[in-house]
């Protein structure tokens, strides 16, 4: 939940190191989650049409940021991507396994983990 008793709670008086932003990058998506998990809520709570769809809209949004986080993530330490990539496979092993290759994972319209771990070498 917001905390805006300190309005400079989350100011740092130097620069980070990449070490450090990704630790921050991973609070970021934590908020990026729980705003997700508010809109959905209050996207559940109401009827009225306009206000789901813009509740929607905005919780759609959040999940972008994700997206761009994790890439960003990945970006900054290419032994991250290589765990988010070992995830993907699991999964996308798991699916096979069950017959349902029909679920597997689409690919993303912008670069890929895999691209821009070519890119850094
Ligand atoms: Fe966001």
């Amino acid at each position: 939940m917001p905390s805006f008793a300190n309005p400079f709670s989350g100011n740092i008086d130097r620069k980070i190191s990449n070490p450090e932003l990704l630790q921050a990058l991973r609070l970021d998506i934590a908020g990026e989650l729980e705003a997700i998990f508010i809109y959905d809520a209050h996207y559940h709570a109401t009827d009225d049409p306009v206000a789901k769809t813009i509740l929607a809209d905005i919780r759609d949004e959040e999940k972008a940021h994700i997206g761009e986080l994790m890439t960003l993530m990945r970006h900054l330490d290419p032994k991250e991507a290589a765990f988010f990539l070992e995830g993907e496979e699991e999964v996308k092993e798991m699916l096979e396994s069950m017959n349902l290759s029909e679920h597997l994972i689409p690919k993303a319209a912008g670069p890929t983990v895999g691209s821009l771990l070519k890119e850094r070498t």
